[in-house]
């Protein structure tokens, strides 16, 4: 039986997942980079440094570890520009009912942002006291796609992967769920997220009981 569900940030909770495209496009563009959405989706779930080499990899250019840095900065100084002001209305439809219903069923709630942002997110949007854990990106040694962020949030659940579902709406991300051995609800398109054990348009339709069968 699912005893837990571990719920990614942006894109699936907010739609954050298009103020850091936003950031990431027009930092591609002083750099000359062509960007567009469909190369975006290879970034969703990715980390601030591994999503720069990627972008920075099309460039013809090298960049020294400093240039990096800068560049890593300004978009992130973008990034934090564009949520500012976010508060609870920022909220993508279905979401808070999405984590009531876990938490009425007695299940346990976990959040896993590879986002250095996702403590402030949380606390704009007024929904930390959500989660009974929430992994801090600042300690993981990998990024999405590895399995380790879905499964530091079980083992600070204290559940085993096996009963956990993740949620989550890039395609590194469902890799990372399905890596650590949980069941993969993926937010977006069945088109995009060929991997996900289930796919829905969004948290709206999010139906505990479907996916808690014993
Ligand atoms: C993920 C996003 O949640 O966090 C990525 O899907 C983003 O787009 C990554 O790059 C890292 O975010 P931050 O806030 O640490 O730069
Ligand atoms: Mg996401």
């Amino acid at each position: 039986a699912i005893e837990a569900v571990i719920f990614d940030l942006d894109g699936v909770l907010a739609d954050t997942a298009h103020f850091h495209f936003l950031a990431w496009r027009e930092l591609a563009q002083t750099q000359g980079i062509d960007f567009d959405e469909t190369f975006n989706e290879c970034l969703k779930g990715v980390d601030r440094m591994a999503s720069l080499e990627l972008i920075l990899r099309q460039s013809s250019r090298n960049y020294t570890h400093e240039e990096k840095q800068v560049l890593a900065n300004k978009k992130n100084q973008h990034y934090q520009q564009l949520t500012a002001t976010m508060t609870p209305a920022d909220l993508l439809p279905g979401a808070r009912e999405a984590l009531e219903a876990v938490r009425s069923a007695g299940l346990k709630t976990g959040l896993a942002s590879v986002s250095k942002n996702a403590f402030f997110i949380l606390e704009r949007l007024e929904i930390r006291d959500c989660f009974d854990d929430v992994v801090d990106a600042a300690l993981l040694t990998h990024t999405k796609p590895h399995p380790e962020i879905f499964l530091t949030a079980a083992n600070h659940l204290g559940i085993d992967p096996s009963a956990c579902i993740g949620v989550e709406d890039s395609l590194a991300g469902i890799t990372s769920i399905k890596a650590a051995g949980m069941f993969a609800l993926g937010i977006g398109s069945a088109n995009v997220l060929t991997d996900a054990d289930l796919v829905i348009p969004d948290l709206r339709h999010f139906l505990l009981n479907d996916y808690a069968v014993n």
